[in-house]
């Protein structure tokens, strides 16, 4: 399996197979690998000739300190896991240089709107962070494909945005959210979690799937009450951060149910002292 930890490296590889009109798929990541990333690097391997993945916990993206500190590293037994899956995948392991040169200097992003609620309003400077980051990948990978998981349906959508309206001539390829058994979505951030709790958790998607449910027979104001009643019955282990029902392509939050939208419904809580996100698709 190969890995490059420099720019130059990874396109002095690359850049012949591109020639020969190899396509590159690229999945990138945090690491903390589980069988959700390992879902999309699939997706990839399927869609592409070649495949990149990156692992690169990228500073810029975290606006607590503390969280940044705390956020699982665990690349030997990523590359473990990756190679498992096939022999054939190139890992990308970029330095802070790497993406930032010697001093971190951000580039600014309008992104219409769709940071200013949920994840965006909840996290100053988050997705700024994520589109720099993702931008320099992108530089550095010039992927055919980019898989991105509807886990994160926010980042998701700023992505698509950005990519059209900055042509980065990519593909970006949603992927469905892999669960564990519960329902709970896998996430890095589950293994912060105790045994018991962590069984507990199926209560998010259960309570999503609800709202999936009730959806056209409610209003939207119903629904939000259900979900801060039913999370409060429990607030002996969850809290409830934000829910939301939003427009999915331009994630403004809905006032009534309009028929020939799509919405979803967003929801974020914490759990001792961890922040979980989950989304589910209402119509
Ligand atoms: P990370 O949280 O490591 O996630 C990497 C990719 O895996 C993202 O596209 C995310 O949506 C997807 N993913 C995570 N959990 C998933 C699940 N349970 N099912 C399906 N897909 C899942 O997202 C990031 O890293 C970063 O913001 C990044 C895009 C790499 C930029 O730093």
């Amino acid at each position: 399996m190969k890995s490059f930890s420099a720019k130059s490296d990874l396109q002095t590889y690359l850049n012949p197979l591109r020639k020969k009109k190899k396509k590159i798929g690229f999945v990138p990541t945090m690491g903390a690998l589980h069988k959700g990333h390992l879902s999309l690097v699939k997706r990839a391997l399927y869609k592409s000739d070649v495949c990149v993945v990156s692992i690169y916990v990228n500073p810029t993206q975290f606006n607590d300190a503390k969280d940044l500190e705390g956020y699982p590293r665990t690349v030997e037994s990523d590359i473990q896991m990756l190679r498992h899956l096939s022999e054939d995948i190139i890992v990308y392991l970029p330095t802070n240089e790497d993406i930032y040169g010697d001093a971190v200097e951000l580039n600014d992003f309008n992104f219409m709107g769709l940071d200013k609620i949920m994840e965006g309003a909840n996290r100053p400077g988050h997705f700024k962070g994520v589109a720099n980051v993702v931008e320099r990948l992108f530089d550095a990978v010039q992927p055919k494909f980019a898989f991105f998981g509807e886990k994160d349906f926010q980042q998701l959508r700023i992505i698509q945005y950005l990519n059209k309206k900055h042509r980065w001539r990519t593909t970006i390829v949603p992927c469905p959210t892999s669960r564990e058994h519960n329902g709970l979505a896998l996430s890095s951030r589950n293994q912060k979690l105790s045994e018991a709790s962590r069984e507990k958790c199926g209560l998010i998607y259960e309570t999503l799937k609800q709202v999936k449910l009730k959806f056209s027979t409610n209003t939207m104001e119903n629904l939000k009450l259900y979900v801060e009643k039913k999370i409060s019955m429990h607030r002996d282990f969850i809290e409830l951060e934000y829910f939301e029902i939003a427009d999915e392509i331009t994630l403004t939050p809905a006032q009534k149910n309009q028929k020939k939208l799509k919405y979803r419904a967003f929801i974020a809580v914490r759990v001792e002292g961890v922040r979980l996100i989950d989304n589910i698709q209402l119509n």
